[in-house]
C-alpha cells in the first residue's frame, strides 16, 4: 500500500517555487534556454545525481535519468520544466517533481528494479512558447521532426534555435529512447472534470487533434487622421472579424479556436497598420473536424479581406493528429485500486506523451485534480494532498509496470 514521503515532495516544490516567477503577476516565465529554465534543468540533474540515478543529457536540453539495470527495458516517467508566458507552476514541473518523489516512495517500499529500469525524463520546449513548435524536444528525440527543419526555427527576437542552444553549450544532438517499453506522464488536470467527479486522480484516454496556424493579414499603412474611413485597407479589421468568426465557428461546431497572439506593424496608435500576423490555436474532437473548422475560418477571413481591400495568407505551422492512448495500458493503470477505479478522461491539451505514443511507445497519462480548472495562467493550482495522491498513484503505476 502507498507510503508517501511528503517532505520530499513539499521540499522540492518549495525549492522550485521562486524560479522564474514574476513578482507582478505571480505567474512563471520559464522559456527554453533562458536563465530560469536552465536553472531548473541544473536542479533536475542534481536531484537525479543525489538519488544515484544515471543521467543522460542531450544537446537540446532533454534529460533522462535511469534507476536499475542498464540493459533492462525501460519504464519512463516525467514531464517538462518550461512554461507558457506567464504560466502556472504546475503544468510540467508537477510531473517532474512527482516522478522523483515516486522513486523515493518506491525506495521506501523496498522496491528494487530488476526486470525493468525506471527512468525520469524532462523534454525541452514542450510549450513551444519560444520557438513556436510545441513538444520540440520530444519531436526531435522520436524523429517526428528533423533537425533540418528545427534548425530554421527562430524566436520572436529572430534568434535561431542553433544559436539559442549554442549560448547554453548545447549542440542539437538527441538522446535515444531505445529500450523504452512505455511512458507515463503525470500532469495537472487542465480542466474541471476531476473536480466534478470528486476524484483526486484520473487517467487519460486520448488527446484531441490540434494545430497552430499563422494568419498574415496585409493592407496599406496610412495616416490615422487624414485618411477617410472609406479609403482605408486596414488589416486590423480583417483580423478582428476573423477572430470573431473563429469563436463563432468553434462554438457552432462544439470545438475550440483561439487567437492568443498577434503582432502588428508598425504598431503605432496614429497609423493604419500595414500588417497583422495572428496565430490561431484550434483543437477538435476529430482530425476531420479540425480540418473543417480551420477551412471555415480561413474562408471567412478571405471573404472579409476581399471586402476590406486587404489580403490574407494562412500557414499551418504545426498540426498534430489525434492520439488514442494505449487502452490496455490505461485500463491496467486505472483499474483495481483501493477506493475504486480512477476515471478515464480525454484531454484537449497537447503533451510529450502524445508525441511518444504516436512514435509507437505505449504511453499513458495521470491527471491530478486542479480546483480552479484553470491552466496556462497563474491561477493554475493543485492542493498538496492531491499532489501526494498523484505521487502515490504514479508510484503504484511504476511498481505495476516495472515489477517482476
Ligand atoms: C500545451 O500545453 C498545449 O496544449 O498547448
Ligand atoms: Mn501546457
Ligand atoms: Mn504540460
Amino acid at each position: 500500500m502507498a507510503v508517501t514521503v511528503p517532505d520530499d515532495f513539499e521540499q522540492m516544490w518549495s525549492d522550485l517555487a521562486p524560479i522564474g516567477r514574476s513578482v507582478t503577476s505571480g505567474g512563471y516565465f520559464r522559456q527554453p534556454y533562458a536563465a530560469a529554465e536552465t536553472e531548473l534543468r541544473a536542479w533536475f540533474v542534481e536531484a537525479c545525481l543525489d538519488r544515484g540515478l544515471s543521467v543522460e543529457a542531450d544537446g537540446l536540453g532533454n534529460v533522462v535519468a535511469w534507476w536499475g539495470p542498464s540493459d533492462a527495458p525501460g519504464v519512463l516517467t516525467g514531464s517538462h520544466l518550461d512554461s507558457v508566458l506567464d504560466g502556472g507552476a504546475y503544468d510540467g514541473p508537477l510531473g517532474v517533481v512527482s516522478a522523483l518523489a515516486a522513486i523515493d516512495v518506491l525506495r521506501s517500499r523496498g522496491f528494487v528494479p530488476s526486470t525493468h529500469r525506471v527512468g525520469v525524463s524532462v523534454f525541452a520546449e514542450e510549450e513551444g512558447s519560444r520557438f513556436g513548435l510545441a513538444c520540440l524536444g520530444s519531436r526531435l528525440v522520436t524523429g517526428a521532426l528533423d533537425w533540418s527543419a528545427a534548425r530554421e526555427l527562430r524566436d520572436r527576437d529572430g534568434v535561431r534555435l542553433p544559436d539559442a542552444l549554442a549560448a547554453r553549450d548545447l549542440d542539437g544532438s538527441v538522446l535515444s529512447l531505445a529500450g523504452v517499453e512505455c511512458f507515463v506522464e503525470l500532469h495537472v488536470e487542465q480542466g474541471r472534470a476531476l473536480v466534478d467527479l470528486g476524484a483526486a486522480v484520473g487517467v487519460a484516454s486520448e488527446i484531441w487533434p490540434h494545430g497552430r496556424y499563422r494568419f498574415d493579414f496585409t493592407g496599406t499603412a496610412d495616416h490615422a487622421g487624414t485618411t477617410r474611413m472609406e479609403d482605408r485597407a486596414d488589416p486590423m479589421l480583417t483580423y478582428a472579424m476573423t477572430a470573431l468568426a473563429a469563436s463563432k465557428q468553434a462554438r457552432l461546431a462544439g470545438q475550440r479556436a483561439t487567437f492568443g497572439r498577434i503582432s502588428v506593424e508598425p504598431n503605432a496608435t496614429n497609423a493604419v497598420p500595414s500588417r497583422v500576423s495572428a496565430w490561431l490555436d484550434a483543437r477538435c474532437s476529430t482530425d476531420d473536424a479540425l480540418a473543417d473548422l480551420v477551412a471555415a475560418i480561413s474562408r471567412q477571413a478571405s471573404d472579409r479581406a476581399a471586402r476590406d481591400g486587404t489580403a490574407v495568407v494562412v500557414t499551418a505551422e504545426s498540426v498534430t493528429a489525434s492520439v488514442a492512448f494505449s487502452t490496455p495500458l490505461a485500463a491496467r493503470i486505472a483499474g483495481d485500486h483501493a477506493g475504486g477505479d480512477w476515471p478515464v478522461l480525454a484531454t484537449q491539451a497537447g503533451h510529450d506523451a502524445g508525441i511518444l505514443s504516436a512514435a509507437g511507445i505505449p504511453s499513458a497519462m495521470l491527471f491530478v485534480r486542479n480546483p480552479t480548472g484553470v491552466s496556462h495562467s497563474p491561477a493554475e493550482t493543485a492542493s498538496i494532498p492531491d499532489c501526494l495522491a498523484g505521487v502515490d498513484a504514479l508510484a503504484d503505476t511504476l511498481e505495476r509496470l516495472a515489477g517482476a
